[in-house]
């Protein structure tokens, strides 16, 4: 039987090789997908939704807009240096033809926890984690109804991305990400400690382009595009792809190791806003709130990844 899952993203190239592995993937239910601001402004994140979508062949699956802005009128930050001016460079694809559902995203979200059976929806958030906080604002009684929260978010080992001490879903709403994992419902994280494992080596773009299909071509030029930054600033061959980590963790959670950990988020300092503060020698004492992932399988995780790939 199939997982029912909706994903909450901001692509972002990392994102939409998230979205095209879980549209590729039968053992997945995709409900739908709810954008939201991040890596570029809301309009680009609802557009390349729908863009991706489409070129998956998967124009059944509902795609809505969600928040703008971060909670509590923090303004947006956005990481266009990284993944170009629409948030999709790399390669150039046509405009999508397929609507944007009308629901807003938050609605969609509590309005789907609501009529599905409790405890079987994941919801999976690949960016700042204002659309799901709004949800639970909102409807505090779909919490209880969340089979678990599987995120891209944070880091501790590896340090911050955005600033030393934060990685940037949850530095742009540092907020909605204290909401969430004070929130009660079961997260499985994957910070950079892991995702920086699941680097884009030349050796696998070329097994994904040598696919030889549209979207064998796009996601290496995607890849390709998306490295560059990271491969400058880390000094090694390929950048992390960090968001298909979320969706490889449901398809095969035996590719990774990692461990129940107490996971706060800072939300005052300046200096170090955003930073996600693992427990992860127990020396809190505080309940796990969390399982945090910390290693990879990458040659499996990109062996998976190319399966799939393969299918679309
Ligand atoms: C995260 O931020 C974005 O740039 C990526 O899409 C990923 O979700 C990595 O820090
Ligand atoms: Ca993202």
């Amino acid at each position: 039987m199939s997982q029912p899952i909706i994903i909450d993203t901001d692509p972002g190239q990392d994102d939409a090789i998230a979205l095209l592995l879980a549209a590729a993937s039968p053992e997945l239910e995709l409900l739908g997908i709810t954008a939201v601001a991040g890596n570029v402004p809301l309009a680009l994140t609802a557009r390349n939704a729908r863009l991706v979508m489409e070129l998956a062949g998967r124009r059944d699956v509902p795609v809505c807009a969600g928040a703008d802005t971060p909670l509590n009128g923090v303004p947006l930050v956005t990481a266009e240096h990284v993944h170009g001016d629409n948030g999709l460079n790399g390669v150039e694809l046509p405009e999508p033809t397929l609507p944007l559902d009308p629901r807003h995203a938050v609605d969609f979200i509590v309005q789907t926890l609501r009529e599905r059976e409790a405890g079987t929806v994941t919801l999976c958030p690949l960016g700042p984690l204002t659309n799901i906080a709004l949800a639970l604002r909102q409807a505090p009684d779909i919490a209880p109804r969340i089979k678990r929260i599987v995120l891209m978010g944070g880091g501790f080992f590896e340090g911050g991305n955005i600033t030393p001490a934060a990685e940037f879903n949850i530095y742009v709403d540092p907020q909605a990400a204290h909401e969430v994992f004070t929130s009660g419902v079961p997260i499985t994280m994957a910070p950079l400690d892991v995702t920086h494992e699941a680097l884009t080596t030349a050796a696998r773009i070329a097994r994904i382009r040598a696919l030889g299909s549209r979207v064998g071509t796009a996601v290496a030029a995607w890849m390709e595009f998306f490295e560059r930054y990271d491969e400058e600033k880390y000094g090694q061959d390929g950048g992390p792809l960090h968001d298909p980590c979320v969706i490889a963790w449901l398809l095969a959670p035996a590719l990774f190791t990692g461990r129940d950990c107490n996971v706060r988020i800072e939300t005052h300092s300046e200096l170090t806003r955003g930073m996600t503060v693992i427990d992860w020698w127990a020396v809190t004492g505080l309940p796990a709130n969390a399982h945090v992932l910390r290693h990879v399988d990458a040659d499996g995780f990109f062996a998976l990844l190319t399966e799939r790939l393969a299918r679309l």
